[in-house]
């Protein structure tokens, strides 16, 4: 490009755990191509270090220049202040394009202040569908992918969605998986970790649990069920159970803390990137209620039970190595079961889950931003 020539401005917007994962990838490529400046901006809406600085230190992703410092909240409450704070920063800065990833409250926030201004908006992650819509994700995903002007998929039941609800074809671009470009980038690295060994366990002998949706960690009924099915599987298996800031206030206001000091249960902070990383690499299988570890596990062919009635992610069921369990408890026995006795499915890696996403989205940013 000329020397003098005004860069194309592109402002990144993430604010949750699972959006620093996405963005990593997406920043290493617009380093990369001279025409493009970039600024990112972070609203705060997950601010404790377990959950935020911790993953930009291990991701690697340079400090956010802009921070709204937004934090906790009802979701309108929290998405309206994200919108506040952003219309004015985002009104000064005049970017050409706003990049925003997967589906979290500050993913519509931000969608719906960018578009208000007119400024071009592109959504990573698009096109899931839960058809849920007590799931505010399923929300900010519609309305997100609604606003958006180029939509970028994961996997092509995502295009046949969006396609279904008369997004314009050529708006829409198959581009992989950015979860899984940070995870080929940085399973090397987690893998000398061994964090299994830091807990005590064996190598493919234990279960790895995450829990935070609020359909099941809201509901005393829901989650005192969950808790007493992990202690009958943990008879079995040892589990290792990093547990979420919301589940942990929940576990402690439902008065369930006993759950927690079972033995064969170790209780963990929410953990950084690469020991996750390296706890799910290790285990036998896992349960979990997180959508981004559904797509990590297939892409590792790490059997995952997932404990939801639904998956936007359906890939990860009829090519990876989910299975949506719901909380049909008897079902849940009868896959571990399974999976013990290795008479589990064995999966496979989706279409494009290659480490490449990124490269092919700012590609065609590149082509389209002129
Ligand atoms: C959010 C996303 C969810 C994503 C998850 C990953 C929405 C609607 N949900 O859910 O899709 O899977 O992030 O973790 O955006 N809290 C802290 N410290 C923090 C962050 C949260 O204590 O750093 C507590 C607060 O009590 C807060 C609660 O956790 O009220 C929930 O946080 P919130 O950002 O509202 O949603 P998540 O459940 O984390």
């Amino acid at each position: 490009m000329a020397k003098n020539q005004r860069k194309i401005k592109i402002v990144n917007i993430v604010g949750a755990r699972p959006n620093f994962i996405k963005i990593a990838p997406i920043i290493n490529e617009l380093n990369k191509v001279k025409k493009f400046s970039h600024i990112l901006i972070h609203t705060g809406q997950h601010f404790d270090y377990e959950m935020s600085s911790l993953f930009f230190k291990q991701l690697k992703i340079k400090q956010p220049e802009i921070y709204l410092g937004i934090g906790s909240g009802s979701q309108a409450v929290q998405t309206a202040k994200i919108m506040i704070a952003l219309e004015k920063v985002l009104m000064e800065l005049k970017p050409d394009l706003v990049n925003v990833v997967g589906d979290v409250n500050s993913t519509l926030a931000a969608a719906i202040v960018s578009s208000k201004l007119g400024i071009p908006l592109a959504h990573i992650e698009a096109g899931l569908r839960s058809r849920d819509m007590r799931m505010p994700e399923e929300i900010n995903r519609l309305v997100t992918d609604r606003l958006a002007d180029y939509l970028f998929t994961t996997s092509a039941d995502a295009d046949v969605n969006l396609k279904a609800e008369g997004v314009p074809k050529k708006k829409i671009f198959l581009a992989g998986n950015v979860m899984i470009d940070t995870l080929r980038a940085l399973k090397p690295v987690a893998d000398k970790l061994s964090a299994y060994k830091d807990y005590g366990l064996k190598k493919k002998n234990y279960v790895l649990v995450t829990l935070h949706r609020p359909s099941n960690v809201e509901s005393k009924t829901n989650l005192k069920l969950i808790l007493s099915s992990l202690e009958t599987i943990s008879r079995k298996i040892p589990i290792i159970f990093p547990v979420h800031p919301r589940t942990f206030k929940k576990i402690k206001l439902f008065g369930l803390t006993a759950f927690l000091s079972k033995p064969n249960f170790t209780i963990t902070k929410p953990l950084g990137y690469l020991e996750n990383l390296s706890l799910l690499s290790n285990s036998k299988f896992v349960i979990t209620d997180s959508g981004g570890i559904q797509e990590e596990t297939t892409a590792l062919n790490i059997p995952c039970l997932t404990l939801r009635e639904n998956t936007e992610r359906p890939i990860t069921v009829t090519e990876g190595s989910n299975t949506v369990i719901g909380l049909d408890m008897d079902f849940l026995f009868k896959c571990v079961n399974r999976i013990m006795n290795n008479k589990y499915k064995k999966g496979s890696i989706p279409k494009y889950w290659d480490g490449k996403a990124a490269y092919r989205i700012v590609k065609k940013l590149s082509q389209i931003l002129n």
